[in-house]
């Protein structure tokens, strides 16, 4: 309860003062003017000419800066890259109709990230520097968003211990970065079966899983491959005690659609509080939909699936959006396939679709959840 509860508590989150839109250089406003997206986009497979940058060192935090994106340099012993001081966000930035650039619900990354540096023993990013990053970068891309379906500009909020030294302590200097990445869809295929993963597990009990630790992701690897290697695009994740409950994906949160009523685990401390996941929760309070939190025993899925009353599951993320899960397998091949349903009858695209549409401002969201970027 107490995940539910802190995180109830964050989507009441209001901007505070807005911060000014950092000024281009000439010499960056021409790599934005030459900047050739490439066909077909991909997802996140390629970066936006600007980046912003800000340093932490003797306890504060520089301003930010533009810069041309570029490689880091990095001492080979700096903490980063042995003891994994490594944190990151996902966000999307939507192309509106009158031109602007909008982000969604970017506090809620804000509040996360700094989640993820507490339980790393990394310093919080204030308000006004994670923002003016934010806004300074989207402000001055708004003509690299794309406008495609399912396309946007995916962006990537880092921070990562730079000080060099081996001894196993807690870093005194780090690096904050936002990149950014004009993308399309996250899934290439349109039909997505998930593995479910019986031997090794993503997050325990005390340890990261609930933050967007950098290693999280690195662990889940090997899993993945196993994944791809059977055929699968995604790996769904059981606790990591019992080995029985269902937990998430590897970068998404999971909904079962079960005798008309969405199903979600609740969170805690091994599963990502996904911003999408209370989206979904809160739109589909506006259609009536029921959404039962409580831990969901892998057999009884299984058992929901092949009697007909599990018909759709879902996985959930800001890259994914709402992204149906057409199967789940097992390692020895066994496969329980979701009925296919008429896109007009499926809750999962239903939900898609108004998240969508208000992500791009066609539609107003049950919260004031766009955020679209001005200079004043
Ligand atoms: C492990 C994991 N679960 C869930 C999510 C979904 O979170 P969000 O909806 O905030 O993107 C993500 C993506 O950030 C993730 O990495």
């Amino acid at each position: 309860m107490i995940f539910k509860d802190k995180f109830f508590l964050v989507t009441q989150m209001n901007l505070t003062a807005k911060s000014p839109i950092l000024p281009l250089t000439t010499d960056l406003q021409h790599a934005v003017d030459r900047f050739t997206p490439p066909s077909p986009l991909g997802f996140g497979s390629v970066m936006a000419p600007i980046m912003a940058k800000a340093d932490y060192s003797d306890g504060h935090w520089s301003h930010v800066e533009l810069k041309a994106y570029q490689p880091l340099t990095l001492d080979p012993a700096c903490k980063s890259l042995h003891y994994g001081q490594q944190i990151f966000e996902g966000m999307k930035a939507y192309a509106l109709a009158d031109g602007r650039g909008a982000l969604f619900r970017p506090l809620l990354n804000l509040r996360r990230l700094n989640e993820s540096a507490a339980r790393m023993a990394m310093p919080e990013l204030p308000e006004a520097l994670f923002m003016q990053a934010l806004e300074s970068l989207v402000y001055h891309l708004q003509p690299l968003i794309p406008r495609g379906r399912d396309e946007s500009l995916y962006l990537r909020p880092l921070m990562l211990a730079t000080d060099t030294g081996l001894s196993l302590k807690p870093a005194t200097k780090y690096t904050f970065l936002v990149i950014a990445s004009p993308s399309g869809a996250y899934f290439s295929s349109s039909k997505v079966t998930a593995l479910i993963e019986r031997q090794d597990c993503r997050a325990a009990p005390g340890g990261t899983g609930a933050y967007k630790v950098a290693g999280n992701y690195g662990a889940a690897i090997r899993a993945d491959i196993k994944a791809a290697r059977l055929g699968c695009q995604q790996t769904l994740w059981l606790d990591a005690v019992q080995k029985t409950y269902v937990e998430e994906f590897s970068g998404m949160n999971f909904f079962a659609l079960v005798d008309g009523e969405l199903w979600t685990p609740p969170l805690s401390d091994t599963i990502l509080g996904g911003i999408t996941r209370d989206c979904v929760m809160q739109i589909a309070g506006t259609m009536d939909i029921g959404v039962k939190e409580a831990p969901i025993h892998i057999n009884d899925l299984i058992a929901a699936i092949k009697s007909g009353h599990c018909l759709e599951l879902f996985a959930c993320g800001t890259a994914a959006v709402v992204s149906p899960v057409h199967a789940l397998a097992e390692q020895d091949g066994t496969v329980y396939d979701l009925p296919s349903l008429k896109p007009v009858d499926s809750i999962s695209l239903k939900l898609r679709n108004y998240l969508i549409a208000v992500q791009t401002g066609e539609k107003a969201g049950p919260g004031d959840w766009l955020c679209p970027v001005s200079s004043n």
